[in-house]
């Protein structure tokens, strides 16, 4: 009998046994490092709404929700539209917000703001040595790139000769080590019109930078103010919904208007050794359901 139960628990518990012996991963794993990805805030300044919703409130509630269920993260990227546009009394409201938030923000802009205004308003932010609000750092779990795709005067984005020297400096600094890339327009189309007429011009040149380094196991893009998923050039890349408004798969769901009031969301991102997990959380559409409470 006791044979038996043993067996029995060999059967229950064989991928964690197996792991044990040949260094598998197919139990539950340490998450080696854990952050949040926030995008497309387009804040106005104090007391502005912008179409019907208010996107300070609506951030406020994200920041609130982070802290409460995601202290333990080790740092935040929103990837840019911080304001909506480029408005001094938006940036200056959101440096002094963040003052006050519990993890470490890495703020990027997009086609939303105004480079100069921004950088007047958080000079702690780095920037390259030709200005672009773009940096790199390391992690134990890989080097974050954080690209500066804004133009200015269209609501496209620019990859000039300048930042492609920039970033082909800073993949080949990586050297072995894991590349998690972030950058506000996506270099390729999701099917929707009016937005692949505004992705990153120059597209090529950056596929073809891309393309030279095997270890970028990740894009994070903003711009699209949807969660999305694309599979391109064998790279995972992943998007969000803005914290205001969001962009409709159909205009005429919502009455031929260009935006609609879509679920916000953040994305809890969990990488550990053998993958990347990424949630994205409904935040302000968290209710509960009518039925008794269960034992955690
Ligand atoms: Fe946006």
């Amino acid at each position: 009998m006791v044979h038996l139960e043993s067996f029995a628990h060999q059967l229950t518990h064989w991928p964690y046994l197996f792991s044990d012996c040949f260094e598998f991963h197919w139990g539950p794993l340490t998450v080696l490092l854990k952050f949040i990805h926030i995008t497309d805030l387009h804040l106005k300044p104090p007391g502005q709404k912008l179409w019907g919703l208010d996107p300070k409130a609506r951030f406020e509630r994200c920041l609130a929700d982070i802290e409460a269920w995601h202290k333990d993260a080790s740092f935040c990227i929103i990837s840019g539209d911080l304001a909506d546009a480029g408005e001094p009394g938006a940036y200056n409201w959101l440096r002094e917000r963040l003052k006050a938030f519990a993890l470490p923000c890495h703020l990027m802009i997009g086609n939303h703001d105004q480079r100069d205004i921004f950088k007047a308003h958080f000079p702690d932010t780095p920037v390259d040595e030709n200005g672009f609000v773009q940096q790199a750092f390391d992690t134990p779990e890989g080097r974050f790139v954080l690209l500066d795709t804004f133009k200015g005067g269209t609501s496209a984005g620019e990859f000039c000769a300048q930042r492609q020297s920039w970033l082909r400096r800073e993949l080949d600094q990586a050297s072995d080590r894991p590349i998690w890339l972030f950058m506000h327009h996506p270099p390729f189309n999701i099917s929707i019109p009016y937005m692949d007429r505004i992705k990153l011009e120059d597209h090529e040149a950056f596929a073809k930078l891309v393309s030279a380094h095997d270890d970028i196991r990740h894009i994070f893009y903003g711009h699209v103010h949807r969660a999305g998923y694309v599979n391109w050039q064998g790279i995972a890349c992943t998007s969000l919904p803005s914290i205001n408004h969001q962009i409709p798969l159909s205009r005429e769901a919502v009455a031929g208007k260009p935006y609609s009031d879509e679920p916000a969301m953040y994305a809890v991102v969990l990488i550990n050794q053998a993958q990347v997990t990424i949630h994205f959380d409904a935040y302000d559409h968290r209710g509960e359901v009518d039925m008794p409470p269960r034992k955690p």
